[in-house]
């Protein structure tokens, strides 16, 4: 049966010329890249380049970029890192965040800190003017997602860095989803002639951008001082201990390369949008107003459950994804289609697809059809599908 990727976000394949150089690399490159011979060297030299190589992806100096084990470590790095130890105890982020923000500032929370967890719209966009709100003489973080997993909704990262600086508090963002999607220029604005972020931490993954799984990095503006996560050797600058994997930073640096040259247009996904418009009755589209990374759609339709369509496809050959997590053997709805107003029985029917390079319009067409199979097939069976 011919197979069809329609889930990016999720994680993507690796391009094949990062896994040439991967493969190259693993085989070649033995050295640890903190000894001094040759072979030590080498592997030096490599990780150095993937430095510079991510650093041009986030407009960053290579200083200020910090190799982790992936988008979580990024993540966590930047919020512990920052709040261990502060004189200020209180943080402030979203409720549409990931696990890896959500989690960690709900172990804060444990350690005695207080969180301020910002709601957005229907739209999936949170209002500048709520962080403001929520900012107190104690903040020590504000941490915004730049792109959104399950809607792709993109927010206004620079007008809420700057908020958050005129309160004194340091700005993070998640940007996981963001990385290659999207240009990214982490600088302030005044340096970077309007088009900047401003942000003082960015994190990215390198496997959402067609590198290998457990690599990615943290933009940690110069200045910006981070208690270590993990405590060893003097690595990273003293900010990450351990070894660096160098073979999957060095083709992460190659991918970075590629990403920053590629300009990914909304064209596929928003055919796909049409196409579902006019095939297939009682669907909604979710937070589609909203200004969103190019290749991602959420859609609604009513009277199914989202595993099932899941499933259902997988056994076409699509691959696609609900934004329900399993928790203790039930399927809850997403955290994110809650917030966006979504009833629960609105939210478990949602589906979301996240299209790559790989994907063509006819795959597209392919999909839309399977699609539209899938669902009046599991509306028939529906108790709630009038
Ligand atoms: C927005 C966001 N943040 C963080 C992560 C975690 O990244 P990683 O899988 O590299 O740990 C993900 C992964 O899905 C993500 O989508």
């Amino acid at each position: 049966m011919q197979r069809y990727y329609f889930d990016h976000n999720a994680t993507t394949p690796i391009a094949d010329s990062v896994l040439e150089l991967f493969s190259k690399y693993l085989k070649d490159c033995s050295g640890n890249a903190s000894s001094i011979h040759y072979h030590g060297q080498q592997a030096k030299m490599l990780l150095e380049q993937a430095r510079r190589q991510v650093a041009g992806l986030l407009t960053a100096s290579p200083k200020e970029i910090v190799f982790t084990s992936g988008g979580t470590e990024a993540d966590n790095l930047a919020i512990f890192g920052t709040m261990r130890g502060n004189t200020r105890r209180h943080a402030v982020t979203t409720t549409i965040e990931h696990p890896a923000v959500l989690n960690a500032f709900a172990q804060l929370e444990q350690e005695g800190f207080a969180v301020t967890y910002v709601p957005c719209d229907s739209q999936g966009t949170v209002p500048v003017h709520s962080i403001a709100q929520a900012l107190r003489p104690d903040t020590g973080l504000v941490s915004v997602m730049h792109a959104n997993n399950e809607l792709g909704t993109v927010q206004d990262i620079a007008a809420m860095a700057d908020v958050a600086h005129q309160a004194g508090a340091l700005f993070h963002s998640d940007g996981v989803q963001a990385a290659g999607k999207i240009p990214i220029d982490v600088t302030a604005s005044a340096v970077s002639s309007g088009a900047g972020l401003g942000v003082d931490l960015y994190a990215i993954s390198g496997h959402k951008f067609h590198a290998p799984k457990g690599v990615g990095a943290l933009y940690v503006r110069k200045g910006v001082t981070l208690q270590p996560l993990l405590f060893g050797g003097r690595h990273e600058q003293g900010r990450r201990a351990g070894t660096e994997n160098v073979p999957a930073l060095a083709a992460m640096g190659h991918a970075a390369e590629i990403a920053k040259k590629a300009n990914m247009s909304s064209q596929l996904r928003d055919h796909l949008q049409r196409q579902l418009a006019v095939s297939i009755p009682d669907i909604r589209f979710n937070a589609v107003d909203a200004p969103r990374i190019p290749n991602t759609l959420n859609v609604c339709f009513e009277g199914i459950e989202g595993e099932s369509m899941v499933i259902s496809l997988d056994l076409k050959g699509f691959s696609v994804s609900s934004g329900a997590a399993c928790s203790s053997g039930a399927v809850e709805p997403s955290h994110v289609l809650l917030a966006i107003g979504l009833t629960r029985a609105q939210a478990k029917a949602s589906i979301r697809f996240s299209l790559g390079p790989a994907n063509d319009m006819q795959q597209v067409d392919n999909l839309v059809e399977a699609v539209a199979a899938s669902c009046a097939q599991l509306r028939r069976l529906s108790p709630t599908y009038a």
